[in-house]
């Protein structure tokens, strides 16, 4: 791209930055993350962007913020191409991409109003990721295309 139809943003000095999510996932990530933009941190996101890759992808950059194993297993169902790069005064210090989990514990709730997960138990909801989604572990509701719609924030 030509310098004068650039876009410069701020780079971050400590943080992490998403890239290569699936184009049009980018809020469905900050939902994952329980960002709403009340914790006063810088997050820039940029969506549809050209991608030589994807075509066109989102990228979401988080300042203050690294991702837990959990956090980063729900993703990998939403944005399975996305790379977890985290940034230490300035520069990419660590690049990694996301991996399809078998399960993914807390994050998702259950569909299934009458499933154990949704009783006053202390129970942390599991779903094992399967081809057709990912099933819950202690009722086997199967969560199919719309698991953005199941992040529990
Ligand atoms: N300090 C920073 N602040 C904000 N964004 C950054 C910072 N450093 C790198 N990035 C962004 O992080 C991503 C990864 O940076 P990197 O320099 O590894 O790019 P790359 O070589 O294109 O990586 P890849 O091969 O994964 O596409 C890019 O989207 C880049 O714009
Ligand atoms: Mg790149
Ligand atoms: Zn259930």
């Amino acid at each position: 791209m030509s310098p004068d139809r650039e876009l410069r943003v701020s780079k971050i000095r400590n943080g992490t930055v998403i890239d290569h999510v699936t184009g049009g996932q980018a809020l469905n990530v900050l939902a994952i993350l329980g960002i709403d933009g009340s914790e006063g941190f810088g997050v820039s996101i940029g969506m549809n962007v050209p991608s030589d890759r994807l075509g066109r992808k989102d990228v979401v950059k988080v300042e203050e913020r690294e991702l837990s194993q959990s956090e980063v297993d729900v993703l990998s169902l939403i944005a399975p191409e996305a790379t977890i790069n985290i940034i230490r005064d300035y520069e990419v210090v660590e690049k990694n991409r996301v991996e399809r989990p078998d399960s993914v514990t807390g994050v998702l709730s259950c569909p299934n109003h009458n499933c154990i997960t949704n009783e006053d138990e202390p129970v942390r909801p599991r779903f094992d990721v399967v081809s057709e989604g990912v099933r819950c572990g202690y009722c086997s509701e199967i969560i199919r295309e719309d698991i953005a719609e199941h992040i529990d924030v």
